[in-house]
């Protein structure tokens, strides 16, 4: 297997663009493709102060990567979650990571907000699933340090195989609202919301990963306790075995949807947004969800004080 720009042996095949690549020209063409999807979706520039959300993971790493070599001005973000056996391995390979490349990482803490509780710990009082608190309390966070450290853009390390997941999950419930908000720029549309971004939508997982492996980087491949059994990873697989079969199929089915995305502008609801009561963040309701979850927090760890 020899690379179609020079003719040195391929190290990767790419059945979706029917190419073969060595490594110098596959992170080439990884980057221009992706830098690409950053022009055509117009997400940011290099006069943008970038806030980079970062897990420790093989995505958000890489994306950061790709930025800081590129010149751009990126400021990770890691938000410490507090989950036993997962939450310090991953903020190592964060911390490592931008000591390795001299760049600023931003470390955020649930316990700081939670009367120093854990993510597993505050779903648990609450008695919620973890997975969804844990999305809530993220969303929060990454948007309230964004704006505070006056950043322009907050860019996530969601790839190809995560957007394609839920747009299937999307589709097989009918979700119309969320597929008229489904896009890889959410503008900002609150003086208290950031832009976000993702410039991984047209990557696959692998071609990412394989990004991530020849680019050296160190990064946690343990995935969260709590992701086990995910229906997103039961999608995942059903839409890897069309892939196989079909080539090229999962991008063909995300770009196609984003092409056709006014189809489903009739369902879009204007959220009439509002500042929250209690902390000034954008909420449809009177309170926002993240204080209330705090208040409730609150009220059962006075009332557990209380009896000790
Ligand atoms: P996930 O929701 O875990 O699939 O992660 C999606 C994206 O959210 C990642 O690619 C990161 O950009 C961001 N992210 C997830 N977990 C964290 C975290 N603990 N701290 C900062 N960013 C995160
Ligand atoms: Fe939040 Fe797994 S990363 S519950
Ligand atoms: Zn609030």
């Amino acid at each position: 297997m020899k690379c179609k720009i020079c003719g040195n042996k391929a190290v990767i095949k790419l059945r979706a663009h029917n190419i073969a690549l060595c490594e110098k020209d596959y992170i080439a063409f990884f980057e221009k493709r992706v830098l690409k999807t950053i022009r055509k979706y117009r997400m940011f520039d290099k006069d943008h102060k970038i806030l980079v959300a970062v897990s420790g993971g093989k995505d958000s790493l890489s994306i950061w990567e790709l930025l800081l070599s590129r010149g751009f001005n990126a400021v990770g973000l890691y938000i410490d979650l507090g989950i036993e056996n997962y939450s310090e391995d991953s903020k190592s390979k964060c911390i490592n990571f931008a000591k390795d490349k001299n760049a600023e990482l931003e470390i955020a803490n649930v316990k700081e907000y939670f009367n120093g509780l854990s993510i597993p710990e505050i779903a648990r009082y609450v008695r919620r699933k973890t997975c969804s608190v844990c999305g809530l309390i993220k969303r929060y966070i990454m948007n309230r340090r964004a704006l505070e450290g006056g950043y322009d853009v907050l860019v996530t390390g969601h790839n190809l195989d995560d957007e394609v997941s839920t747009l299937f999950g999307n589709m097989i419930h009918w979700q119309v609202e969320y597929l008229a908000r489904q896009f890889p720029v959410l503008e900002k549309n609150h003086d208290k919301m950031v832009k976000k971004v993702k410039p991984f939508v047209t990557s696959t997982e692998r071609e990412v990963a394989a990004y991530a492996l020849m680019k050296g980087i160190d990064y946690m491949e343990k995935e969260c306790p709590f992701s086990i059994g995910a229906t997103s990873l039961f999608y995942k697989r059903l839409l890897n075995e069309l892939e196989e079969k079909q080539p090229g199929s999962k991008l063909r089915f995300l770009n196609g949807f984003y092409e056709n995305s006014g189809i489903f502008q009739t369902f879009r609801k204007e959220l009439k947004l509002r500042a929250c009561e209690r902390c000034g963040y954008p909420t449809t309701e009177t309170v926002c969800s993240f204080c209330r979850l705090r208040e409730r927090i609150g009220n059962i760890v006075e009332k557990s004080e209380d009896r000790l």
